[in-house]
């Protein structure tokens, strides 16, 4: 990722450079697009433009922005209560209730959710976990995998693709190893010492990589030979945007311990690892509070997080992810200057070939009003995730508009 190379700075207005002051900076060159309020499929600006939001928070608006179910819930909830005690000690319905509502509708087996504040933080509370169910301590992921900033979720990005991230925070922790995504020799390298394989069912920052047919089966097969513990990142899959409720149903494979996070909350900021009782138990002791948050939970998030679930629910937003998807695919890959689309569901990469060509056209997409990105390990594709509930006259709508900027190359 070379964001330093492509966007300039124009400071222009007190809140930008307040902005520039006070907030801290992922990047030397941050968008600087001010947003004013979002609906649907689209953000505002105070100047009155309009985007289309074609990256949803990073696969977080499932529902669209101000869905007015999750605001309601948020409302609602909010003046019940908000946060009362840490995390596990009281018993909030907020969180019983979406608890009960998830695991209705995962496998059988995870049927135990440990609620906790972001992805990065669900991925270490499944790794711990691992740990101390299997003690164990050897750790696989596979190379181009992004789990999180974390100390531990960036040990889990692999070599040497990883290396521009993880090099500069150095020692981080020990006996990760990474294997590459969808070769099935590589498999042997999960022995008896392995404690847990964390794999994302489609990889997204490597820019949408889909499983081999049969991966998946035999990625879980390896692990039930060798005792490891299978662990699904779905913090980017999770809630439709594969166009199914999980990638997990799509595939047929349940794994031991799935991490959620992003869409989860619909909206508002919400992780959680879930397992089977006989995993998520040896949390509870020896040590006792073997993991621990005090916001992980937060009654207003569970509140926003069932309110979307039961919207995708019942306004059958999930079935139509497929078609919406392969609507875009269909109106944008006989472009010349498209060379691949890979994709799954809503969650396109779109493969330009060449990183000029992805930087020139961020700032033409910024012009006619689309808000894309591009992948932390691909800077050579354009992102299309939006909200699942685009329609599919805005899926056109936007298609041209990309197209005006492909023709413009
Ligand atoms: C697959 C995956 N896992 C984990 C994370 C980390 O989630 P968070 O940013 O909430 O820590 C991300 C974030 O992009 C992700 O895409």
């Amino acid at each position: 990722m070379k964001k330093e190379a492509t966007r300039s700075v124009p400071v222009n207005n007190n809140l930008r450079k307040q902005f520039l002051h006070h907030v801290a900076q992922t990047s030397p060159s941050p968008m600087l697009v001010e947003v004013e309020r979002a609906e649907g499929s689209f953000f505002y600006t105070p100047e009155g433009r309009r985007y289309y939001d074609l990256v949803a928070g990073v696969s977080v608006s499932n529902v669209g922005h101000a869905n007015p179910d999750v605001v309601r819930a948020v409302q609602e909830q909010a003046a019940h209560y908000m946060h009362v005690m840490v995390y596990g000690e009281l018993v909030e319905k907020p969180q019983v209730g979406y608890a009960t509502r998830l695991v209705e509708l995962l496998p059988e087996s995870l049927e135990c959710v440990y609620f906790v504040n972001s992805g990065a933080e669900a991925i270490e509370g499944a790794l711990k976990l691992a740990k101390r169910y299997t003690h164990r301590t050897g750790i696989l992921s596979m190379r181009r995998a992004y789990h999180g900033s974390t100390h531990a979720a960036m040990a889990l990005m692999g070599t040497p693709e990883g290396e521009e991230w993880k090099n500069a925070f150095r020692p981080l922790l020990p006996d990760f190893e990474a294997i590459e995504f969808n070769d099935f020799a590589q498999l042997e390298r999960i022995t008896n010492r392995t404690a847990c394989v964390v794999i994302e069912p489609v990889q997204g920052e490597a820019g949408v990589r889909t499983p081999a047919t049969g991966y998946l089966q035999a990625l879980r097969k390896r692990c039930d030979e060798t005792g490891a513990l299978l662990i699904f990142d779905e913090i980017q899959t999770g809630f439709g945007r594969t166009g199914e409720l999980f990638a997990m149903q799509k595939y047929g494979v349940t794994p031991d311990i799935v991490c959620l996070a992003k869409a989860l909350g619909g909206g508002m900021p919400l992780g959680a690892f879930i397992a089977r009782h006989e995993i998520m138990d040896t949390l509870q002791t020896n040590p006792t509070l073997g993991h621990i948050t005090t916001f992980g939970g937060h009654p207003v998030c569970c509140a926003a997080g069932l309110a979307a679930l039961n919207y995708l629910l019942d306004h059958r937003v999930v079935e139509q992810v497929e078609r919406k998807g392969a609507l875009y695919e269909e109106l944008l890959r006989d472009h010349p200057a498209v060379r691949e689309i890979r994709r799954s569901g809503l969650l396109l990469a779109v493969e330009l070939g060449e990183s000029d060509k992805l930087y020139r056209i961020m700032e033409l997409f910024k012009e006619v009003g689309i808000l894309s990105d591009w992948f932390l390990y691909c800077d050579t594709a354009f992102r299309i995730s939006p909200p699942l509930t685009i329609t599919d006259d805005e899926v056109r709508d936007s298609a041209r508009l990309i197209r005006t900027c492909l023709d413009r190359l």
